[in-house]
């Protein structure tokens, strides 16, 4: 499965590939808001970090204006994916960019039917929001689990990319479905490496260590 940001924080952006856990980045409007920063700036400057797929997100909500912004985008790196939202203008437009080999991430994905018709129109990856769904009680992991199931009856080779990832139960439950790609925000991927187990067995072995007066250098 691969592992995208869902994040413009360049320092945990930077951190997480260091690591080896950031496979690409995923932002939004809203997060881009919150990040302060130039859109197209910011943009770049994630680019240049990972070679990865970095969604950047149109704004448009009609087809033709969409196609205009995701070609703009496409300008700031080579790694731009255009994201776009699940409306018949963003499957249209997502339909034209994808003929031209641009790189697209279908958004706000609610149901199979819409990552069905996201496939049907040559999306690279269809983002269902498993956070919100629960918000709302329902269940977003069994979105996850039909919209494989299409996809696999089909040979569909549009990636799901499981989006609104909440928790680190969540991100477990999408690798046990088999979703494409998780993105999570950074504190959720920090939070994956943790176990109070870990914790306490290293401490063991750290004071057992020190009890024997040896150096491993
Ligand atoms: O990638 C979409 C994601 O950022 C939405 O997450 O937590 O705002 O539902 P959330």
């Amino acid at each position: 499965m691969k592992f995208f940001v869902d994040s413009a924080d360049i320092d945990a952006i930077t951190e997480l590939h260091d690591i080896g856990l950031c496979d690409g980045v995923t932002t939004n409007p809203s997060i881009i808001a919150k990040s302060g920063r130039d859109f197209k700036e910011v943009i770049k400057e994630i680019c240049a970090i990972t070679p990865g797929h970095v969604s950047a997100e149109v704004v448009a909500m009609d087809a033709a204006k969409m196609v205009e912004e995701g070609r703009h985008l496409r300008k700031i790196a080579d790694n731009v994916c255009v994201k776009l939202p699940l409306t018949k203008d963003g499957l249209k437009a997502c339909s034209i960019l994808s003929r031209e080999g641009v790189p697209t991430n279908v958004t706000l994905c609610f149901s199979a039917n819409q990552a069905l018709l996201a496939a049907k129109c040559g999306a690279t990856y269809i983002s269902p929001f498993i956070g919100r769904l629960d918000d709302l009680a329902l269940d977003g992991m069994e979105l996850i689990q039909d919209i494989r199931t299409i996809y696999d009856n089909y040979g569909f080779e549009t990636e799901i990319l499981a989006a609104s990832i909440r928790n680190i139960n969540h991100a477990k439950d999408c690798a046990l479905v088999g979703a494409d790609v998780m993105t999570a925000p950074p504190k959720v991927i920090f939070q994956m490496a943790g176990h109070a187990l870990t914790d306490k067995g290293l401490s063991a072995f750290m004071k057992d260590w020190e009890s024997t007066g040896q150096s491993v250098i």
